[in-house]
């Protein structure tokens, strides 16, 4: 088996390359499929606790997924994963371990010690913050309790926690609220500030870097309503401010008490970081209990993706089938549908997971890929999404496989919206596939059919099926960056525009003359 050095290629592997075959034999349409396999229909399906993945309604038949199989088998997958999960550092540009899986493992895992007692320690502390905010005990200046809890944040600094806390809305503790502010943007701050109490609201400045432009300016505008509002000289010293960091020393020289910083290490990537404390919003939403239910939630799918043999691997069934439409059937964008509106920010959150993960072009060993690598992920919930873009998904020039997700339980809603929600979903994904053909001179009324899917079905959403959900993605977005041969760990791509961000504060005006063009306008109109 190849270890991720210069050695491995994967468009060299003897599987990639009877895949490329495959592609060019073609495959029958899916509904054939179905067909000619009988027993398609559960053969193509797998479990993980109350997770269920139908990848049936894929344009793969018995070879191709053997071929994928052998590709999986064939590259350095099993020696990443292990290399992963016993902390390695993997993340070979910035020389760091990627231990996510760490931040849920449960006693007796195979962690090393000082690693899990440092876990243990952080999460004792998003315990206790958690506790007392939710319960009264943590007090304002003025001895008022704490009714609503900013989190000021960016990136995997907020994207986690807010998508999270709106899933599992039902399990939120009524009188304290939560809200979320990330853009820099001062509108959305400022006008969020307006309808709050200093008094009773705590701000958590949540930033692994402490560094963050964004996360900084909103957190100094946050400061200065306190000092306008509460007088308070220095209200960084407060007991109305928090931070989330990997950075405490930061944290601390911007003078947030060191007992209100709770920490997490360096080795937790900013969009896996919504199981460390930049998870105390969860747990002050729903509960430190509930909050280790989603940690258990992700346990659980670590464990599967670690043990289950590849044939019967979640994540690696759905990398792979993701990979067979990315590099061999021209598929360059996917959608992900949550028939649940509560799961509405789930693919904002995915977009980060995913396109900030494997959206690169250079190997391991530096050298440029040439095949697709990370696709474009986009989507909105259904039934809303059936009647904006849907149109595009049945008839549109490009295919786009599709990620439905939905909840067969649903306590919040009732029999009749669920079951119309539910055999909605059910519907879009047979009439993707099916098709149908043009009646008699009505060529516009044609659908092509043979639009893949996958079906994903959570017996119900709870903290715990929410961590495997959020679990199964992470590990999908890491074997198609092993398969790949890319770094799934950094993020230099976003290095650039942020440096000429600075330098154009700086009063630079452009270094090429369509900026500064742009920039003169600006400065020309501003009132
Ligand atoms: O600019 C990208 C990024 O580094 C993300 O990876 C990260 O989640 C986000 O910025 C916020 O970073 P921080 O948590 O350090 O403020």
């Amino acid at each position: 088996m190849p270890t991720p050095t210069t050695a491995y290629r994967p468009t060299q592997l003897p599987a990639w390359q009877q895949l490329a075959a495959l592609a060019k034999r073609g495959v029958a349409p899916i509904a054939e499929l179905y067909r000619q396999q009988p027993n398609r229909p559960e053969q193509l399906r797998v479990r993980c606790g109350e997770l269920l993945l139908d990848y049936g309604k894929n344009r793969i038949d018995a070879e191709v997924l053997t071929a994928l199989l052998a590709l999986a088998e064939q590259s350095p997958l099993a020696e990443q994963r292990r290399r992963l999960f016993a902390g390695e550092p993997i993340n070979t540009t910035e020389q760091r371990a990627v231990l996510h899986t760490a931040l849920r493992a449960a006693a007796g895992d195979p962690v090393d010690p000082a690693i899990a007692a440092e876990v243990a320690a952080q999460l004792a502390a998003v315990e206790r913050v958690s506790g007392q905010l939710r319960s009264g005990e943590w007090r304002g200046d003025s001895g008022k309790p704490i009714t609503d809890m900013v989190n000021i944040g960016i990136g995997g600094s907020d994207l986690g926690p807010k998508m999270v806390c709106a899933a599992l809305a039902e399990y939120c503790q009524p009188g304290l609220s939560l809200h979320f502010v990330s853009n820099v943007d001062g509108a959305e701050i400022l006008e969020l500030l307006k309808r709050l109490d200093p008094e009773t609201t705590v701000i958590a400045v949540a930033s692994k870097t402490f560094t963050t432009q964004e996360t900084l300016l909103n957190a100094n505008t946050a400061r200065a309503w306190y000092r306008d509002r509460l007088g308070l000289a220095e209200p960084q010293r407060s007991r109305h401010f928090l931070a989330l960091t990997a950075n405490p020393a930061e944290a601390i020289r911007y003078g947030i008490p060191a007992e209100q910083v709770l920490e997490f290490a360096e080795w937790v990537g900013g969009r896996y970081s919504l199981w460390s404390a930049i998870g105390l919003s969860i747990a002050v939403a729903i509960g430190f209990d509930q909050f280790k239910a989603l940690l258990a939630g992700a346990r659980e799918m670590d464990q599967h993706f670690y043990s289950a043999p590849l044939a019967a691997n979640m994540p690696v069934l759905m990398a792979l089938v993701g990979l067979w439409e990315s590099n061999f059937q021209e598929s360059a964008s996917y959608a992900v549908i949550p028939y649940c509106e509560r799961l509405g920010l789930l693919p904002a959150y995915l977009q980060q997971l995913d396109m900030e993960s494997n959206g690169k072009s250079c190997q391991l060993d530096g050298t440029a890929v040439d095949y697709r690598t990370g696709p474009v992920l986009w989507g909105q919930t259904g039934t809303n999404s059936q009647h904006a873009f849907f149109q595009l998904l049945h008839q549109g020039s490009q295919t786009v496989p599709v990620d439905f997700i939905a909840a067969i339980n649903d306590p919040l809603s009732n029999a009749e919206h669920h079951q119309v929600l539910l055999r909605n979903m059910l519907a879009q994904s047979a009439a993707l596939m099916s098709g149908q053909p043009a009646p008699a001179g009505q060529p516009h009324r044609y659908y092509p059919g043979n639009r893949p899917s996958n079906t994903l079905l959570l017996d119900q959403l709870t903290p715990h099926n929410l961590g495997a959900l959020i679990a199964l993605y992470e590990h999908k977005v890491f074997v198609q960056g092993v398969l790949w041969n890319i770094n799934s760990f950094d993020q230099w791509g976003v290095e650039l525009g942020k440096k000429m961000a600075n330098q154009l504060l700086a009063g630079e005006g452009g270094s090429d003359p369509a900026t500064a063009a742009l920039s003169a306008e600006l400065a020309a109109r501003r009132r």
